[in-house]
Order: structure tokens, then C-alpha cells, then sequence
């Protein structure tokens, strides 16, 4: 049976792009039932309408507290029938009142993890200098950017180059490993012991060496 899943976006959504992508090539077993944005304006939104997918704007800056948007934002999820709220450049801290509400929250992250945490992974490692960073897709829990990984691809920083040259390359994989990460879910594959990920195999995996990176666990077929 599809996932159903509850997209937040922040901005131009691409990552949203990617997951209704993959799910029109039938290569993720999911069905978008709310795409949701804390910006009226945010660009994801108009990609959602012209896909026919539901949306819903609500801005935060309306709200007298985070709990008071966490609240609406649980009420509009809960009423979309979504079993799982992933969060694709979704640019605001969720409180206990919206972590608490739902059993599964995963998000993607532009850096390895627990390296380069917050809004600027991008542009903190390439200031940083380290020589490789990447991505991260793990499950959310109450501390920002800490919990769980289920997947990471690695990316070379090339030498000079400035946050916004490297964020381009790594959103590349982003637009990968995500809706994979979603497809492992979709089909039960993963568990958690303590913070651990495990995958449950399937078949033959894919190389895990790609030609600009390192994904591990390796990508599958149609990713
Ligand atoms: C992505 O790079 C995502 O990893 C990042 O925002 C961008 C959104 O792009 N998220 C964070 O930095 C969260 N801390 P998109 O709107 O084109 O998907």
C-alpha cells in the first residue's frame, strides 16, 4: 500500500520535486496527501499545484508562539490522512507539540551529520574547509538535525569552492537519496535499533561508488 506522506516546504522545493518525480515514474511506492508551507510565496507550492497535489499555506508569522503553529500545522496533517511528514527544506523548529504527533518525521539535511548542523550546512562546510561533505536523510526527534540517519551521500568539496557552488552538487544527491529513503520505507525495509538504521536487503544493490560520491547504503535500481 502507497505511503502517504505530508511534504513541508519552505522554499523552491525541489526536493518535493524529486519524491513527485519518482512517484509518477513509479519508482516510489508513496502518495503526496498534503504538500504544506510555513510561505505563502514558497515556489514548492506552485510545483505541488501543477501536480494537482493538495496544498496548504500557513504563516507562522501569524501564530502568537511555535506551539500555536505546531498545533495548526498537526491539525492540517492529521486531517490529510498522511502517515508520514517529511520535511524537504522545511525552514523552522518544530516544537514537542508537533515531534510528539506524529510516530514517523524524516528530513533531509545538506551535510553529513552530526557535522554541519542548522540552516547553513552548505555554506558551513565550504567555509569550514573540510574536503568532503554531503547529505543526510534521517528520522527527526526532539533535537534539531540529531536524529537517526538512514542514509548519506558523501560529496567531494572541490578546492575554492563557495557554498552555493558545492550546495548545487549536493542537492544532486539529495534529489536521490531521498525519495530512496522514502521507497525503503514504503516498503517496511526499515528498522531502528537504538539509533541505529538497519536496512533490510532486497535484491542486489547498485554500485555504492558513483561518479561525483559515495552513497551508502548504495542507491537501487530507478534512483
Ligand atoms: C535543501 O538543500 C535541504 O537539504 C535544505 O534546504 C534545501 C531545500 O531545497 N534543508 C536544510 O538546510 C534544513 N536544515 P529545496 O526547497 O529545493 O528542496
Amino acid at each position: 500500500m502507497a505511503l502517504k506522506l505530508a511534504v513541508l516546504v519552505s522554499g523552491s522545493g525541489s526536493n518535493l520535486q524529486s519524491i513527485i518525480d519518482r512517484i509518477e515514474d513509479g519508482s516510489l511506492d508513496a502518495e503526496i496527501r498534503l504538500v504544506l508551507s510555513n510561505k505563502p510565496d514558497a515556489y514548492g507550492l506552485t510545483r505541488a499545484e501543477k501536480h494537482g497535489l493538495p496544498t496548504v499555506a500557513l504563516d507562522h508569522t501569524a501564530y502568537a508562539s511555535r506551539e500555536d503553529f505546531d498545533a495548526a500545522m498537526v491539525q492540517k496533517i492529521n486531517a490529510s490522512g498522511a502517515e508520514v511528514v517529511v520535511l524537504a527544506g522545511f525552514m523552522r523548529l518544530l516544537t514537542p507539540v508537533f515531534i510528539d504527533a506524529f510516530a514517523t518525521i524524516v528530513n533531509i539535511h545538506p551535510a553529513l551529520l552530526p557535522s554541519f548542523a542548522g540552516c547553513h550546512g552548505q555554506r558551513d562546510a565550504a567555509g569550514y574547509g573540510v574536503k568532503i561533505s554531503g547529505a543526510t536523510v534521517h528520522f527527526v526527534d526532539e533535537i534539531m538535525d540529531h536524529g537517526p540517519v538512514i542514509i548519506q551521500a558523501a560529496v567531494p568539496v572541490l578546492s575554492g569552492e563557495d557554498g552555493d557552488s558545492l550546495g548545487a552538487r549536493i542537492l544532486e544527491f539529495e534529489h536521490r537519496i531521498y525519495p530512496q529513503a522514502l521507497q525503503w520505507l514504503a516498503q517496511g525495509r526499515i528498522s531502528l535499533k537504538d539509533r541505529h538504521v538497519l536496512l533490510a536487503e532486497a535484491g542486489i544493490p547498485k554500485a555504492a561508488l558513483c561518479a561525483h560520491g559515495l552513497v551508502n547504503p548504495p542507491l537501487e535500481d530507478g534512483f
